[in-house]
């Protein structure tokens, strides 16, 4: 007789702890393995943890595309991401993001995160969080930076929370498609079905994390093409000093990737970019994306 799977419920506790990193946001779980049954007690502090410090890093995890799926799944339905050439195969809820050509064809997202960004803000749904694990690594180059915008929310002057707090702003996946093409041919050319699944979304300039309350800035230099309601000159002249004052070094965690680390941050909190990688060397992380709730 087979064993029965040990379920959720009642799997042994991991016994992990959480090592807050040096930095503004971050911090490493020592002691749990993602591809054993994690129950919902020890599934609370890993959520709690999520919350407290943004960016979780869980090194070493040797997991099969599914377990990374399945665990991401417990925190949220998954998006599909409009740019199906780059999907796992057999596995469309993961978005390979590699700069590995396979017979001159790219197998993956090359330059996913090349400028600031929060995922999928160009929805109306926007992602609550995102995990990237490292399959292939170069020896050198390739790091992710964290920006905090609760902390860039709260360093801002009291005049200039005030004036930004009532605004909204458009958020456009095709804001930087046809530059990113032009510089990188091998970026496909959009069907008329994938444009049609990107619409533009407008999303509040201040946003409230719906489980800890705290505001964060909503704003990237990626997605973000104007505030609504105001003069293109004023709209532009605003958001490059929102920009400039989100990504100050002082809100910023860098990760240097090991292989096998599973890095698992929140959208809500934070916005996040590809440091970027020599041409000449290798880098493959598969994505999943969890779908998050209309931001207010
Ligand atoms: C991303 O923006 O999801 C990719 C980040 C990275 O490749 O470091």
């Amino acid at each position: 007789m087979t064993a029965a799977p040990i379920s959720e419920v009642d799997a042994p506790s991991q016994h992990f702890e959480v090592h807050p990193f040096d930095a503004p946001v971050g911090a490493e779980v020592v002691g749990l393995d993602i591809s054993k049954p994690i129950n919902t007690e020890d599934f609370a502090r890993i959520h709690r943890a999520h919350l407290a410090h943004h960016v979780l890093v869980f090194r070493d995890q040797q997991i099969t595309p599914q377990e990374h799926i399945d665990f991401s799944r417990r925190f949220g339905p998954l998006e599909i991401h409009v740019l199906h050439q780059f999907q796992l195969k057999n596995h469309p809820e993961i978005l390979i993001v590699s700069n590995i050509k396979e017979n001159g064809e790219p197998i993956g997202l090359g330059d996913a995160g090349v400028y600031w960004h929060s995922d999928i803000s160009y929805k109306p749904n926007p992602s609550l969080g995102s995990l990237l694990h490292a399959q292939e690594l170069p020896s050198e180059g390739g790091d992710t930076l964290f920006a905090d915008q609760h902390l860039a929310w709260e360093s801002l002057s009291p005049e200039l929370q005030q004036r930004i707090l009532p605004l909204k702003a458009e958020h456009s996946y095709l804001a930087k498609y046809e530059e990113l093409r032009a510089k990188n041919p091998w970026r496909p050319k959009l069907s008329q079905a994938q444009i049609d699944q990107v619409a533009p979304a407008v999303q509040p300039v201040v946003r409230t994390h719906p489980e800890t309350g705290r505001k964060a800035l909503f704003v990237s230099e990626h997605f973000t093409t104007r505030i609504v309601d105001l003069p293109q000159d004023e709209s532009d002249a605003l958001l490059a000093e929102l920009f400039a004052h989100s990504v100050k070094p002082e809100f910023v965690y860098r990760h240097k990737w090991a292989l096998h680390d599973l890095v698992f941050w929140d959208n809500r909190s934070l916005m996040h970019l590809a440091a970027g990688t020599p041409d000449h060397l290798r880098r493959r992380l598969n994505r999943t994306t969890i779908v998050g709730g209309t931001p207010f």
